[in-house]
C-alpha cells in the first residue's frame, strides 16, 4: 500500500469544507461530490450520477460487473458537520494535519475517512462483487434528498448487502457491528412575550423576559433527575432483553473511563437507575445545542428580549416513530407554556430509529474480515447516534451492515476531530478481505 499516496488523496478531500448546513458551503459540498465522483470513475465505475440536488446530490455509482458475484451496496456521506469552535482546534479543522499517527481534520472519521477506506479497499483489477454506490452529502443535515430519491426510485437499494463504515469499534482493539441506531427529533422551540424588546429598567418587574420564559419551560421538559417530562414519551420505549444487558456487561467499557477519559467532566447525569450503556444506546435523550436571542455582545446592555429560541434535539430508541415524538413534544410545549407566553415548535429534520438482525451471511464474513486482520472478531453493540436513511436502505430486505473503521474517542461534531491511521490502513485491508470473501460466495 502506498500510504504517503493515499495520505495525500484522503488530505485533498478533508481539504474540501462541505458543511451541508450551512448554505455559504454549498459550492464545497458540490466540489466533495465531484472528489466522490471522480473517484467512483477511477475504480471503473459506469454509471456514475449526481442525484436530487444540484448542491448535494447523492453520487450513484455501478461498479464494473463481476458476473455471479453477489452486488454490495456502499453507503457513506461526504458532507460534515460545521467545524466551530474554530478557537479550540490545535490545527485548521480544514487544514488535515498528521500528529502522531493520527491525521487531524473535520470530516476525518465522520465520514469522509471510512468513505475513503472503503473505496480504497476496492482492487479495481479485481473488484470480485459487483458494487453500488450511494453517498450522500446532506447526512448531517437529515438526508432529505436521499429520502426523496429513494422514495421515488427504491430499486437504487437492492443488493445482497448493504455496508455503511459511519461507527467506531467499541474500544480499542475491539470492532464492532451495531444492531441499533438511536432516531433523532430536531426543533426550534420559540418564546414570545412581547411585540419588542423592552427597557429593563421601564419594564423590569412586570414584564414577562422570553429568556426566562424558555429557560423555564426547557428545564420543565427535561428535570434535574434526566427524565423528560412529556406525556407519553416513555410507553414505547422497550427496554433490552435481560440477554443483551448482560452481553453488554462483557464489553470493554468502563463507567469510569467514559467519565475521565472520554466526557473529561466532574460527573455522569441522566436516569441514575439505568446503566450508563442503557441510558446511552436505549433510552430516550433530550438536548439544548443553542440558546438564540437577547443581548450577547460584548459589553452590558439592560433589556427584556420579546424572543427567545432553543435549538433541542431529541434521540429516539427501538419502537418510537418520530411523527409521534414530534406531536408528544409539541403537546408538551403547549402544555407547559404559561398564558403569558407564546410558544411554538418548528421540526428541522428527523430519523427514525433503526433496528437491524446481525445473523446473515455478511455479518459472518465481516466477523472473519476483521478476525484475520485485527485478531479480533466483532461484538455485536448499539449505537447511540442516528443515521437517517438506514431504515430505507434496509426497506428492499437486505443485510445492513453497520460498522466502522473509527475508535470511541474521535470526537466526532467536536474540535479535533481525529482518525488513526493504523485504523485506516487495518480498516483497508479488512474491507478488501470481506470483498474477497463475499466475492468467493454464490449469488446470495
Ligand atoms: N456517523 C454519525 C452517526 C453515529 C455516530 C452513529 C456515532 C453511531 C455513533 C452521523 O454522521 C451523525 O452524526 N448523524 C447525525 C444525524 C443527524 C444530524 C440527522 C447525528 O447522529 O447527530
Ligand atoms: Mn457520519
Ligand atoms: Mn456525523
Amino acid at each position: 500500500m502506498d500510504q504517503e499516496r493515499l495520505l495525500r488523496e484522503l488530505s485533498e478531500f478533508l481539504r474540501i469544507p462541505s458543511v451541508s448546513t450551512l448554505p455559504a458551503h454549498n459550492q464545497d459540498c458540490r466540489a466533495a461530490a465531484e472528489w466522490v465522483a471522480a473517484e467512483l470513475r477511477r475504480l471503473g465505475c459506469h454509471d456514475v450520477a449526481f442525484l436530487g440536488s444540484e448542491t448535494h446530490p447523492v453520487v450513484w455509482g455501478k461498479g464494473p460487473d463481476v458476473p455471479g458475484a453477489p452486488t454490495l451496496l456502499i453507503y457513506g456521506h461526504y458532507d460534515v458537520q460545521p467545524p466551530d469552535p474554530l478557537a479550540e482546534w490545535t490545527t485548521p479543522p480544514f487544514e488535515p494535519t498528521q500528529r502522531d499517527g493520527k491525521l487531524y481534520a473535520r470530516g476525518s472519521a465522520d465520514d469522509k475517512g471510512q468513505v475513503f477506506c472503503l473505496l480504497k479497499a476496492i482492487d479495481p483489477q479485481n473488484p470480485r462483487v459487483n458494487f453500488r454506490f450511494l453517498i450522500e452529502g446532506e447526512e448531517e443535515y437529515g438526508s432529505k434528498v436521499l429520502f426523496d430519491l429513494l422514495k421515488r426510485e427504491p430499486q437504487r437499494v437492492r443488493a445482497d448487502a448493504v455496508v455503511v463504515a459511519d461507527m467506531s469499534y467499541v474500544a480499542p482493539g475491539w470492532p464492532a457491528v451495531y444492531t441499533t441506531l438511536r432516531g433523532l427529533c430536531y426543533a426550534e422551540i420559540t418564546v414570545r412575550t412581547s411585540k419588542t424588546d423592552l427597557h429593563s429598567g421601564e419594564y423590569g418587574g412586570a414584564a414577562p423576559n422570553a429568556h426566562e420564559e424558555l429557560a423555564r419551560l426547557l428545564t420543565r421538559l427535561k428535570g434535574a433527575d434526566g427524565k423528560i417530562n412529556i406525556p407519553g414519551l416513555y410507553a414505547a420505549v422497550k427496554r433490552p432483553s435481560k440477554a443483551e444487558l448482560a452481553a453488554w456487561k462483557k464489553l470493554p467499557f468502563n463507567e469510569k473511563d467514559f467519565l475521565n477519559k472520554r466526557v473529561q467532566g466532574k460527573g455522569l447525569v441522566g436516569l441514575k437507575k439505568y446503566s450508563v450503556l442503557e441510558r446511552l444506546w436505549a433510552l430516550p435523550t433530550f438536548e439544548i445545542h443553542g440558546i438564540l436571542g437577547g443581548f450577547t455582545g460584548e459589553g452590558a446592555k439592560t433589556v427584556i428580549p420579546a424572543a427567545a429560541t432553543a435549538k433541542v434535539s431529541m434521540r429516539l430508541v427501538p419502537n418510537q416513530k418520530l411523527t409521534t415524538v414530534q406531536r408528544q413534544l409539541a403537546a408538551a410545549v403547549k402544555r407547559l407554556a404559561p398564558k403569558h407566553v407564546t410558544a411554538s415548535v418548528q421540526f428541522l429534520h428527523g430519523a427514525d430509529p433503526a433496528q437491524i438482525k446481525v445473523d446473515s451471511l455478511a455479518f459472518t464474513l465481516l466477523d472473519q474480515a476483521f478476525k484475520k486482520v485485527t485478531g479480533r472478531g466483532t461484538v455485536p453493540a448499539r449505537a447511540g447516534g442516528s443515521i437517517p436513511v438506514v431504515p430505507a436502505l434496509a426497506s428492499a430486505g437486505a443485510p445492513v451492515i453497520l460498522t466502522g473503521i473509527g475508535l470511541p474517542d474521535d470526537r466526532l461534531h467536536a474540535p479535533n476531530e481525529k482518525l488513526d491511521l493504523k485504523q485506516l490502513w487495518d480498516g483497508i485491508q479488512v474491507f478488501r478481505t470481506f470483498y474477497e470473501l463475499l466475492g468467493a460466495q454464490p449469488r446470495m
